[in-house]
């Protein structure tokens, strides 16, 4: 008998199987010559949620939820947020290599002269209420670019995916800034090609009222690091939207408006905002243990704790932590910080948090910093969005190459009714 195998017997019929295990899984079809008859479907398996079901094999990014170590591409996420740029690292997880000089000088130029919007994308956000959320504002243009570029439908060729690819990574960061200047009433400012990823952002959300805006470098840094830090994080719920839209070969642009409304949701990228929300609500450190105690009642969620992988420190939420204090230096302290650091404190040593091993995730801080840096709560979730287009568009291209991968189009146990007879309106 193989030794990487599976033996299986079916105690309805005493039939054993074999099932190969390869890559530390068993393939879930195996379970369909498992049947009670001829007539029988077969066995299958049930995962709401996939929390143990391996959808696609991946290249991109490795994470060990145990001992806390996330990877792009086979690079720690320390080394990279330490001493790579944005664009290094989005190069890094679309091609799958650190790019060399000459073809990080040129990627960064092909991103640099794609930030434009059409002037008609313009036109199609003045539409939204002043009040619109910046992030439904996000989801809908970037669904709306797929009607100013219908060449991205050519999803076979791979010249066709990189252009999308670029356009996307390039336009989000001025979707992104376009969304607050509505919300905020101010004057759209377009891009400056000679900044860099990161700057040219800052000044189309900051400028205002001066000839040359300059974002403080370690600002400009922070922005950098916390968007290497969200740009990927395999099959996430947002990365799986992307996946399960474009399995049906979907244009990117619209499977990336899907992603994004996955992003928004507050068990995902929404919850930096629901943090702070809730540090807000708790107001004072002497009120913790009282807002904890309704956590463990199951009356409240504590938010930016607990994941669905990590089942320790989450390493993101270790570099945003030591990076909110070189903001804080510059920007003055959040007071919402001691509450943040308090209530990590009494979490970690409470039962109920050990017990399940509920560690902060990488929201719990990053909306500190981000308010810090005068960016309003709603907005959080976009600055979430930018850098995750690139994993996004890298989870896309390798399920579009991958020839195991079929439209996804999960199973279901359908507990409903049997064939009824149907009952006229009269007498119902
Ligand atoms: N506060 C209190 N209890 C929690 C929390 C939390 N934040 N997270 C999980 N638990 C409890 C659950 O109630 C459950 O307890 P039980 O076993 O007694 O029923 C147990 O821990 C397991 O939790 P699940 O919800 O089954 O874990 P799951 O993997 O489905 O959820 C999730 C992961 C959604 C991230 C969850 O931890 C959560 O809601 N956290 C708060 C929201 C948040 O911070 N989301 C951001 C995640 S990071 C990201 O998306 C970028």
């Amino acid at each position: 008998m193989a030794k990487d195998s599976l033996s299986i017997t079916d105690n309805r019929t005493g039939a054993s199987f074999e099932v190969p295990i390869e890559n530390g899984a068993v393939d879930a079809m195996a379970f369909r010559a498992m049947k009670v008859n001829d007539e029988d479907f077969g066995l299958m398996t049930y995962d709401p949620g996939f929390k143990n079901t391996a959808a696609c094999k991946s290249r991109v990014t490795f994470i060990d939820g145990d001992k806390g170590i996330l990877r792009y591409r086979g690079y720690g996420i320390e080394d990279l947020a330490e001493n790579c740029n944005f664009l290094e690292v989005a190069y890094l997880l679309l091609r799958g290599e650190l790019p060399k000089e000459d073809e990080l000088t040129d990627f960064t130029e092909q991103v640099t002269h794609h930030t434009f919007l059409h002037e008609k994308t313009r036109i199609f956000m003045e539409g939204f209420l002043a009040t619109a959320h910046p992030m439904g504002m996000f989801v809908a243009t970037v669904g709306a670019l797929s009607t100013f570029y219908p060449d991205a439908k050519q999803i076979r060729d791979p010249e066709s995916r990189w252009n999308s690819m670029i356009r996307l990574v390039a336009k989000v960061p001025t979707i992104a800034a376009f969304s607050y200047r509505h919300g905020m009433g101010f004057p759209f400012v377009y891009p400056l090609n000679e900044l860099s990823y990161a700057g040219n952002f800052l000044n189309m959300v900051k400028k205002i009222g001066v000839r040359d805006y300059h974002p403080h470098p370690v600002l400009e840094r922070a922005i950098e690091v916390l968007f290497i830090l969200h740009a990927d994080h395999e099959q996430n719920c947002s990365a799986t939207a992307m996946r399960g839209v474009g399995s049906s070969h979907s244009d990117p642009f619209s499977a990336t408006a899907a992603a994004a409304a996955a992003l928004y949701g507050p068990l995902h990228g929404g919850a930096n905002e629901a943090v702070l929300r809730m540090l807000r609500e708790i107001g004072t450190v002497d009120r913790i243990p009282e807002f904890l105690e309704a956590v463990k009642r199951g009356e409240r969620r504590l938010m930016g704790f607990g994941h669905r992988v990590y089942k320790a420190y989450d390493p993101r939420a270790r570099v945003i932590k030591k990076l909110a204090h070189d903001v804080f230096e510059i920007t003055g302290r959040n007071p919402l910080i001691e509450i943040a650091i308090e209530l990590e404190r009494i979490a970690l040593n409470e039962d109920y948090f050990v017990k399940r091993r509920l560690y902060p995730n990488v929201d719990f801080y990053s909306g500190l910093i981000y308010e810090a840096m005068g960016f309003p709560t709603a907005f959080f979730t976009v600055l979430f969005g930018i850098p995750r287009t690139v994993g996004w568009l890298a989870q896309w291209e390798e399920m579009l190459t991958d020839p195991d991968q079929k439209i996804a189009r999960p199973r279901q146990l359908y507990l409903g009714h049997k064939l009824r007879e149907f009952v006229p309106i009269e007498s119902r």
